[in-house]
């Protein structure tokens, strides 16, 4: 499985905050936003990423990111030059899709939740042609909704609609087969002038090749795409750690659990950002005891176990 992450687009409900910088290097609450969808991947067990984003800004993630060896990934970097659209991520990422299937995700989106990456990587074993993931949502008109049937195939997929079928939102997570950069070329662009991921996805319903995944209420799911719900992001972040003295998405901790990251390498991080919080929380999993059974035998890594 490969990964993408989308994190391009013009960010325009952001300004003047997105007017320099892009909106998925703005914080949320203590860490870049682009980290959030970077841990999602890395919980599904996806080491192959490419990042895509803006000609003006994709070095920036290069700079941040580098190579990925230090998290034990793969990372490749694309410049979309318009916003064109979703679905022109596949095919930008044609050639490195290849034959396998491909997760994409949109930067700007939070998931967090007990059980994620159990559901996460099920939904990969599960994974036919498409799977997109839905989510209970209070105003369904505002966002893509999606109904399906008692085996979660999905029956009807609508944008924005005036009368919901269901009260599902279309989540900005999706996985497909390698057929997506061929469905993609074929889509034309709409009223706006982009290409739609509710039409790609409409293509492999036309062929009842599309399912869903259902994200129960024990799981939030957050886009941070204006003041208000990146705001709100920030404060479920800080609140949720601030309970729990785990960090949401803190990558170094994740590559360590998954065993790609040394305690060691863990350690060193950690020293050299020791002022600041996210470095003493890097230096505090390094030295936890109960950490030990992940440093001593992967076999035992609940990180890397699948609970049918
Ligand atoms: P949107 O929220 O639709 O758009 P945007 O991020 O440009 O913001 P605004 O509406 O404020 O102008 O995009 C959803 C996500 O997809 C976001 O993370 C940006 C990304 N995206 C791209 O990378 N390329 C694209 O062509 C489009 C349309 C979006």
């Amino acid at each position: 499985m490969k990964g993408i992450i989308l994190a391009g687009g013009s960010g325009t409900r952001l300004s003047p905050s997105t007017d320099s910088i892009n909106k998925h290097l703005l914080a949320v609450y203590d860490k870049p936003m682009i980290y959030y969808p970077m841990s999602v991947l890395m919980l599904g067990g996806i080491k192959d990423i490419m990042i895509i984003s803006t000609p003006e800004d994709i070095g920036r993630f290069e700079d941040l990111f580098g190579d990925g060896s230090e998290l034990g990934l793969n990372l490749v970097y694309k410049a979309q030059k318009e916003p064109r659209g979703i679905p022109e991520a596949f095919i930008m990422a044609e050639d490195f899709i290849g034959d396998d299937d491909v997760t994409l995700i949109l930067a700007d989106n939070i998931f967090y939740g007990q059980g994620f990456t159990t559901l996460l990587r099920n939904a990969m074993k599960k994974h036919r042609h498409a799977t997109v993931f839905g989510y209970r949502v209070k105003d369904p008109e505002r966002f893509g909704v999606v109904e399906f049937d008692a085996n979660q195939r999905v029956v009807s997929l609508e944008e924005k609609p005036e009368n919901p079928k269901s009260d599902f939102a279309v989540t900005g997570l999706y996985m497909y087969d390698s057929d997506a950069p061929r469905l993609a070329k074929k889509l034309k662009p709409s009223a706006r002038g982009e290409l739609e991921i509710t039409d790609l996805n409409k293509e492999y319903l036309k062929r009842g090749k599309l399912d869903v995944e259902l994200l129960g209420r024990g799981f939030a799911w957050m886009d941070t795409g204006t003041n208000e719900s990146l705001f709100e992001a920030s404060e479920f972040v800080k609140i949720t750690q601030q309970r729990q003295g785990f960090k949401l998405a803190c990558l170094e901790e994740i590559a360590f659990y998954m065993g790609y990251m040394s305690r060691e390498a863990l350690y060193e991080k950690g020293k050299a950002m020791a002022k600041n919080d996210y470095g003493a929380y890097l230096l505090d999993i390094a030295n936890r005891e109960h950490t030990q059974q992940y440093w001593d035998g992967l076999d035992h890594n609940p990180m890397l176990e699948v609970v049918e």
